[in-house]
């Protein structure tokens, strides 16, 4: 990224970037990014092919947008990939998806960690394979040492399900006398979700066209900005990517306060 920044030796696409990257305001970026990757099966459908073609496709978006917020210095980005509701789906899709993660994990941690990324997935373990689950710790354990951007997974997640788990982790602590009830609050409420230590969600992204947060980050996006498009995510780019954060930076947050500026 060095040489795209000084523009030294970089190609005619590495300069396109970074004019693009130049489109965002460098003061008012995101923290915290969460995208909600909606329209494979659509995407897939008006093709004429199977939905599952639609979700390998879906791989290659999550992969350039993932390395458009390194390039962009994103503290968090955090990815939904499969809620708990997911499990609804015929068991070929959902048999797909999971093959689909393994094999992400095997082909992708290389570049993930030259990347400098850390890696986590959030939600529930149970129900997914043993294998898997074995390769999701190892692909984590792997990536911890990293310093750059934290990219969350969520795999098996929903955002009432975890709130619930930190909820029963809270209520067994006080239960044990550890902590005092009235000890809840806030700070310690965070900690006790998948997404400890991490900044609250700044933007959510939907693709395909639903207003809707389908059971994600429920607590995390309490005060986000919302950017949706009718775009699936597969035909999903870098450009719109950045048109999003581009309106996100014009956006006014006021937290419930109001605007320095009067408005
Ligand atoms: C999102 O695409 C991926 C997952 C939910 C796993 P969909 O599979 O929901 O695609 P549509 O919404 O049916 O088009
Ligand atoms: C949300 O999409 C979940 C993921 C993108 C993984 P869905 O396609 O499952 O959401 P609904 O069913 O349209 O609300
Ligand atoms: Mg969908």
């Amino acid at each position: 990224m060095w040489k795209k920044i000084l523009g030294l030796g970089a190609s005619k696409e590495e300069k396109d970037l970074v004019a693009l990257y130049d489109r965002i305001p460098k003061d008012r970026r995101p923290r915290h990014v969460a995208i909600i990757m909606d329209g494979n099966g659509r995407w897939a459908e008006g093709q004429g092919l199977l939905r599952t073609a639609g979700h390998a496709q879906g791989v290659k978006t999550l992969e350039r947008i993932m390395e458009t917020c390194v390039d962009l210095g994103i503290e968090v980005l955090t990815v939904y990939a499969f809620s708990t509701e997911n499990w609804k789906r015929p068991r070929p899709e959902v048999d797909f998806l999971m093959n689909l993660f393994s094999e992400y994990l095997d082909k992708k941690i290389e570049k993930m960690d030259a990347n400098h990324v850390r890696l986590r997935f959030l939600g529930r373990e149970d129900g997914m394979s043993g294998m898997l689950v074995q390769k999701m710790h190892a692909a984590e354990g792997r990536l911890a040492k990293n310093d750059g951007m934290i990219f969350n997974i969520a795999a098996n997640y929903g955002g009432q399900d975890e709130i619930l788990r930190a909820v029963q982790t809270l209520a067994a602590r006080a239960a044990k006398g550890e902590i005092a009830p009235e000890d809840i609050d806030e700070k310690v409420f965070e900690a006790a979700l998948d997404t400890a230590d991490d900044p609250p969600v700044d933007l959510v992204i939907r693709t395909s066209g639903d207003l809707r947060l389908s059971n994600f980050l429920l607590w995390q996006a309490a005060y986000a900005e919302f950017w949706f498009t009718k775009t699936n995510w597969p035909d999903f780019t870098p450009e719109e990517f950045v048109d999003a954060l581009v309106d996100f930076a014009h956006r006014k947050r006021r937290f419930g306060g109001l605007d320095p500026s009067g408005k």
